[in-house]
Formats: structure tokens, sequence, C-alpha cells
């Protein structure tokens, strides 16, 4: 039991209390923010004449050497202290005794831990904006050659109409480049540094607020110190759009189990991520993909738990807040191993194309371009579509696609019918129509990968400066 605290406590705390309250086991996680965060604050004091330079630069020294220790292994982030600010402001009095003492002037633990989770989750979302950007460049080059692979669009799991399986994957391409979008938005949002707020009501020292903020890369100072040491919409707002992207993952994972199953073959994924069974020799499981769509919960799980957590507290910082943490993290390395594993095995796996052109051209994809037909000839689309829908009725019965019928039978069922139909609902001429923006026909598709080739061009992160590097300096 090691604590900054207890000078008003006439007890020692009660060893299962201190264990209840201790958060060390998973804040430490992030240690070296937590130093960079103190490097900044001294240096500043040092700047505003708050401790003397020489105090500032001797502290400076000491946390870089701790931190250097922790990094490479020589020293260990014991478990006996509270928390990880404990560690290490108790790590630095060993060494430097009363000017080690002097760290915590004009700070409180509350504006500590809110710069430390801040500046954790901030590198987090910039790691799961490449992720993203990953999985969009192997979705990219797998659209670029599949522009001409047809296969069934569905809707209620019932084929539909005919796409390409370019145009199926780049739905998921418009749902991870919103993901990243949002990162982004989180990013900026986010990025206002609450240190300086103190316990609540900022501190009667006259910090550089300012000057902290820019050390840090933050866009400036949190406005309101109450706010600034209880706000935790950010990880609300992180935990929410991770939410989106399993979401996402899952929908995609749950195609893949179907496209990948003995009744569809439309894929094979990859031996490498691709698991046995223990009895059946024959298996060949999409695991992976399972246990993304099964991750899924546990990623929600952390939302509904935030937003809990959160909705009774009063003003300002209270202990129930600690609880953002171990959740938060969990979500975070979740999603990252899930969008890592997915790319792997999305990049690896085979498309069956005979397959799936196979299973469009049955199942009467063409069906609403036979109804197209007729209405181009004069016959009110209602009534094609009635029309339409007797031929089926006669394909079922007679087991045949409709383009299998001769020209006599389509005669018998309408007379409108010319030999000119069998082009008009070849699986070709299907897609290929169908050339607005958006749509799967393969100049239009064309069209949309120049576009979002030219998205991925740009990284919003390259404007991020290196602060990290100027601040160790
Ligand atoms: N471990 C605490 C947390 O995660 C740090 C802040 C402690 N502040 C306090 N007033 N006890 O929230």
């Amino acid at each position: 039991m090691a604590q900054l605290w207890g000078g008003r406590f006439t007890k020692e705390t009660d060893q299962l209390v201190y264990n209840f309250n201790a958060s060390i086991s998973f804040d430490k996680k992030f240690y070296k923010q937590d130093m960079e965060g103190s490097i900044a604050h001294v240096k500043m004091l040092g700047r505003q004449g708050i401790l003397t330079e020489g105090e500032a630069q001797e502290i400076v020294a000491a946390i870089k050497q701790i931190l250097q220790e922790v990094e490479d292994g020589t020293l260990e982030i014991s478990h006996e202290y509270e928390d990880i600010h404990s560690f290490v402001e108790a790590t630095l009095i060993d060494r430097l005794g009363d000017t080690g003492k002097k760290l915590h002037t004009g700070r409180s633990r509350n504006d500590q831990v809110a710069l430390d989770m801040r500046l954790y989750t901030r590198q987090e979302v910039l790691e799961m904006d490449s992720l993203l950007e990953g999985l969009l460049h192997a979705l990219l080059t797998i659209m670029e050659h599949n522009t001409d692979t047809f296969m069934p669009g569905f809707t209620h799991l019932q084929k539909a109409q005919p796409v390409t399986l370019a145009h199926h994957l780049g739905a998921y391409f418009e749902m991870f480049k919103r993901d990243r979008q949002r990162m982004e938005d989180i990013y900026q949002r986010m990025n206002y540094c609450p240190l300086g707020s103190g316990a609540l009501a900022g501190t009667t020292y006259d910090l550089d607020r300012y000057g902290t903020a820019a050390q840090m890369g933050f866009a400036g100072p949190t406005l309101n110190s109450m706010d600034g040491v209880s706000d935790r919409d950010y990880l609300i707002e992180l935990l929410s759009a991770l939410s989106t992207i399993m979401m996402h993952l899952s929908r995609f994972a749950e195609e893949i189990i179907i496209w990948n199953s003995n009744e569809y073959q439309f894929v094979e994924i990859d031996d490498a991520y691709s698991t046995g069974s223990s009895i059946m020799p024959q298996k060949k499981n999409p695991d992976i993909a399972e246990l993304v769509r099964g991750k899924t919960g546990r990623v929600y799980g952390a939302l509904v738990s935030l937003l809990t957590t959160m909705k009774g507290i009063p003003l300002a910082y209270n202990k129930d807040m600690q609880e953002d943490k171990e959740l938060t993290f969990d979500a975070i390395d979740t999603v990252k191993g899930c969008l890592a594993l997915f790319t792997g095995m999305l990049s690896t796996m085979k498309f069956q194309k005979e397959k799936m052109e196979a299973s469009a051209k049955h199942g009467f994809t063409n069906a609403t371009d036979a109804a197209d037909y007729l209405v181009n000839h004069g016959v009110p689309f209602r009534d094609a579509h009635g029309i339409v829908g007797k031929l089926v009725l006669y394909c079922i019965e007679k087991q045949a696609a409709i383009d299998d019928l001769s020209l006599e039978e389509l005669k018998q069922i309408s007379p409108v019918f010319g030999q000119d139909i069998f082009d008009a609902v070849s699986l070709e001429t299907c897609v290929e129509k169908r050339l607005t923006i958006g749509a799967p026909g393969q100049e239009a598709m064309k069209r949309v990968i120049a576009l979002e080739k030219e998205y991925l061009c740009k990284d919003w992160k390259e404007s991020i400066t290196d602060w990290e590097a100027e601040l160790l300096k």
C-alpha cells in the first residue's frame, strides 16, 4: 500500500478498500502519457517562474530517466502504488527528495488523469484511422479487379438483381470510409487540453495553459475547468464510433460466413485464416469471421456501460469515472485486433467467380429487366410486372431461367416479346445498363473507384505535428 495522501487520516486504509480503489493494474497502460504530461507541466512551471528553471530541469531530466527505465524494463511499475500517477511521483521523490515533491504544484490527479486518458486515446484514434485506411486499400484492390465479376445482389437474403463483386464490396468501402471520417471528427473535437483545470476550479498559480496545450499538440486548452476534469463525452463518442465499426465488420463477417458455406461457395477463406475441428476431419471453419461478429457485443457493452456510468454523475470529478478506462482500453484493443485480422483475411480470400456468376444467372435476378423490356415496348409497368410474374411462375414449373425459354414460349406469355429480349435480360446487359453514378455498371463503377483512389491519396494525419519528439528532446 503506497499512496500520496493520508495526512488527515488516523487509520490505515483497509486492504480490501485499497484494492477496490486502486487503478494501477490498468492505468499503467498510459505510463508514457502520464510522464509526458508531467514533463510539459513542469517545463511550464519553470517558464512561469513557479519553479526555478534549475528545479524544472532537474525534474524533467529525472522523469525522462524514469520513462527510459520503464521502457527498457529496468524499472518495474510496482502494483503497491494506488495508480500510475502515484508511482511516478513517488519514484521521483525517491530520487530527488524535496525537489521531486514540487512536481504536483498547480495540478490535481483529476486534471492529470483527464489529460493522460486524452493523450492515450488520441493516439489510438490515429492508429484506428490507419487500420481503417489499410482495410480500405485492401477493399479497393479487390474492387479494381472485379468490376466485371457478376454476382447476385440480395434483399431479404433472396436473390434480387445482379450486381458485381466490386459493387458489393464498394458498399463496405463507403461504410469504412465514414468510420474513418468519424475518427478525424472525434480527433478534432477531443483535441483540447484539460491540464490546468486543477481539481475542478483551476488554480491560483499563473499557469500557462495555452503553452502546455501547444506543447502536447492540442488545439488549445479546455475552456471550463469543471468540464475539463469531468468530460468523458469524447470517450462515449469514440466508443460509439468503435461500435459502428464493429457493426460494419460484423455484417461483413456474416456475409463472408454465408459465402464461405458449403451451400454458397462464393469464397474460400485462406488456410492461414481458417481453423479445423477436433472431431470432423473435413471441417475448415471461418472462426475469425465468427469471432469478429461475436466480439461486437463487448464493444457495444463498453459504450452502454460508460453511458450508464456517466448518466448520474454530478459535477465535477467523481470516482465513478475511473470505470472509463478498462472498458475503453478493451474496446480499443478489440477493434484494433478485429480490423487487422479482417484485413488479412479479406486480402488472402479467394473469390469463386464462376460460382458467383452461376448463382447470379439463376434465381430470376433479371426479372426486373424483363419487365423494363416490356415497358420499353409500350406495356405499362404494372401490367409488365404481372406478365413477368406469370413468366417466373412458368419458369419455376419448368425449372428453367427466363433466358432458357424459347421465343415461342415467351410469346405465349406476352406477344410483345421479340428476339431482342434475350440480349435485354442477359447478365451482362442487366449490369451494364445500370450506369448512373453509384450503380454497378462497369463505367459507373470505374468512375467511383477513381474517386475513392483520389480520396485515399489524402491523409488528414499528415498535418499533425510531431509534438512528442519535440517535448522529449
Ligand atoms: N484513478 C483515478 C481515475 O482513474 C485518478 C483520479 C483520482 N482522483 C481522485 N480525486 N481520487 O479517475
